[in-house]
């Protein structure tokens, strides 16, 4: 299949560009680089030896959408393109709602307008809220009433369901996605956010020198160390669930699903920590800060129900999370080349279209 792949310059986006071309699949991936880098994209390209073509366009400008959609032949489309809270920049809930929805509203305009019937969207364990029901199912409710962020991914959730179930032969898949870590085995892709980041990223930065210390929120949690668990989940494996998905939306007898991609495993950030510090050799300098306003004290999936209907299930273990990803930050200490300063010199704004010739491995320190 021909598959449009949003946020594909992201970080869960480049791996799930390697593991659907290594499935057989042409990608097409459109980012807006927000967040996200060329290299990314050029480094899948390298890994996969197959072009993927990457436009540079905001997914929420429906014109430059239908541009995309006029000339790629898309058959369905993997969406990762939104904001999460990674503490890197000033994000508020504006920036969260315009583009959390705003590109879900493009998109689903674009895929009715051109006939594109397979969807399947990032969604985020946030729509749990902060006191969730562990391990949680996809059948508890969803009004989470205490993040901004969360509440953007249950309504964008909502609006998915509602649409797919009054358009007839689309068909819609979400992927509640727990905490990514690690980093594709090569280290040529991972998580690029010098200034945040995911909990994995942190502990890297402190090991650089880069952050002083990781802030573990809250050592009273009711969990066995007093600090909060999360359930890690690889981000290859992430992207495996992103592959399975893609093909079971066009079999499941429904309009709409919702699956759980988490490990189903909690781990406590201290345990996380010790694990790093065991994988690299180095000691983490770490110190306990204030639990902010609607931190989970423990947060884990049920994973059966994509299991038992994607035959997906996450083979790595955090072991895993912590070596991939401390060989992706050594060989890119700085992550993706051209990040100085914030600025993101190669932005072409809306409607450009960048082509990337891939250049071997350049990412090896
Ligand atoms: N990483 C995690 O732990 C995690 C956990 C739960 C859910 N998710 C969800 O998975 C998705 C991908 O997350 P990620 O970790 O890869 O984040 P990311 O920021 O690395 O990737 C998102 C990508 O989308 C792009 N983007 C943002 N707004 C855009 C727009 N309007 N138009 C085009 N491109 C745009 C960014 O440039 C970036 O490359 C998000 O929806 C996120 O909420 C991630």
């Amino acid at each position: 299949m021909r598959i449009l792949v949003t946020g594909g310059a992201g970080y869960v986006g480049s791996h799930t560009v390697v593991a659907l071309v290594e499935a057989g699949h042409d990608v097409v991936v459109v980012d807006d680089l927000s967040n996200g880098n060329p290299a990314a994209v050029s480094r899948a390209e390298t890994l996969t030896g197959r072009h993927v073509p990457l436009h540079v366009v905001d997914v929420a400008d429906i014109d430059a959408l239908e541009r995309i959609f006029d000339t790629e032949r898309v058959e369905a489309v993997v969406h990762l393109a939104g904001r999460r809270p990674t503490g890197s920049r000033g994000q508020g809930p504006l920036d969260f709602y315009e583009t959390n929805l705003g590109a879900t509203f493009t998109l689903l305009r674009c895929m009715v307008w051109y006939g594109v019937d397979r969807l399947v969207a990032a969604s985020s364990a946030a729509v749990y809220g902060s006191a969730p029901t562990v391990p949680s199912s996809e059948d508890l409710p969803t009004t989470s009433t205490d993040s901004a962020f969360g509440r953007t991914a249950s309504m964008t959730e909502q609006v998915l369901a509602d649409v797919a179930r009054s358009q007839r032969g689309l068909r819609v898949g979400v992927l509640r996605c727990f905490t990514a870590g690690g980093a594709h085995p090569s280290g040529a892709i991972g998580e690029d956010a010098p200034r945040g980041g995911g909990l994995l990223t942190q502990l890297g930065q402190v090991v650089l020198g880069v952050r002083d210390q990781l802030d573990v929120h809250g050592d009273g949690h009711p969990t066995p160390d007093g600090s909060p668990m999360r359930d890690i989940v690889h981000v290859d494996d992430l992207a495996a669930a992103f592959v399975a998905a893609v093909d079971a939306v066009g079999e499941v007898d429904r309009p709409y699903s919702v699956w759980n991609a988490g490990s189903g495993r909690p781990t406590s950030v201290l345990e996380v920590v010790r694990t790093f510090e065991a994988v690299t050799g180095r000691r983490v300098a770490y110190r306990t800060a204030a639990v902010p306003a609607g931190t989970a004290s423990v947060s884990y999936a049920d994973p059966s129900l994509a299991e038992e209907e994607l035959g997906w299930r996450p083979v790595r273990t955090v072991a895993d999370v912590c070596a991939d990803h401390w060989r992706w930050q050594m060989r890119n200490p700085s992550g993706y080349p051209g990040l100085v300063g914030g600025e993101r010199p190669w932005r072409g704004g809306v409607g450009h279209r960048l082509r990337l010739v891939s250049s071997g491995t350049p990412w090896g320190a």
